[in-house]
């Protein structure tokens, strides 16, 4: 993993950043890419959007031994533009990590998080602040942290779904998904996201 260049990410970044967190983590935050601060650091959320994601973790009152964070996409995009294939390139480091660290529950943040795993959940509009399955796992998308950084207008849902998110946590510790959202078969990510796409097309799950 570290000396990836299975895209062209591997040209421009400075560090892979693969995962901040304890080894094994109850809940596994997974954000969309790398950005400046993170490409410079080696690690996840530890810009401005992480600030607002820590803010968010404190208001939930997670213990730091409860959850990781990681990414679609483990190489800064330059100029922050997210590249699907890289995603696609990523897929298989992202499927090894959650089948090493054994995450009771996802949190993802913002759309292309959520389309590695539930792309027919889309938009996340729609999809964001309430619990879905993927792969045995509950699953609960929220918005981009960024959003925020722009500007009052996501404010309010953001606010609104983190209490939804507080009001699930028991079921996403207890790995519990909803009913209704079993889990489509033994292989996570037969959804067709690009972690299905790996699997599907006999992706290899390369050791780290
Ligand atoms: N945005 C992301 O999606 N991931 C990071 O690690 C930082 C910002």
């Amino acid at each position: 993993m570290r000396r990836c260049r299975r895209c062209v990410l591997a040209r421009t970044r400075t560090n892979i950043v693969i995962y901040r967190g304890p080894p094994s983590p109850v809940l596994l935050f997974v954000g969309e890419a790398p950005g400046r601060d993170e490409d410079r650091m080696g690690l996840p959320f530890v810009g401005s959007a992480g600030r607002i994601l820590a803010r968010a973790i404190e208001a939930l009152s997670l213990e730091p031994w409860e959850f990781g964070i990681t990414n679609v996409v483990m190489c800064r995009p330059p100029g922050n533009r997210f590249l699907p294939e890289a995603a696609g390139a990523c897929a298989p480091w992202l499927q090894e990590k959650i089948h090493r660290l054994r995450p009771r529950g996802l949190i993802t943040l913002g759309s292309h998080a959520l389309e590695a795993f539930r792309p027919d959940a889309l938009p996340i509009t729609s999809a964001a602040g309430r619990l879905w399955g993927w792969g045995g796992l509950p699953l609960f998308p929220l918005l981009h942290p960024a959003a925020l950084l722009h500007g009052p207008r996501y404010r309010a849902r953001w606010e609104e779904d983190l209490r939804s998110l507080r009001s699930v946590l028991p079921d996403l510790r207890a790995g519990r998904i909803p009913p209704g959202e079993t889990a489509p078969g033994p292989v996570p990510g037969t959804t067709g996201g690009p972690l299905a796409k790996t699997l599907l097309q006999g992706g290899d799950v390369p050791s780290p």
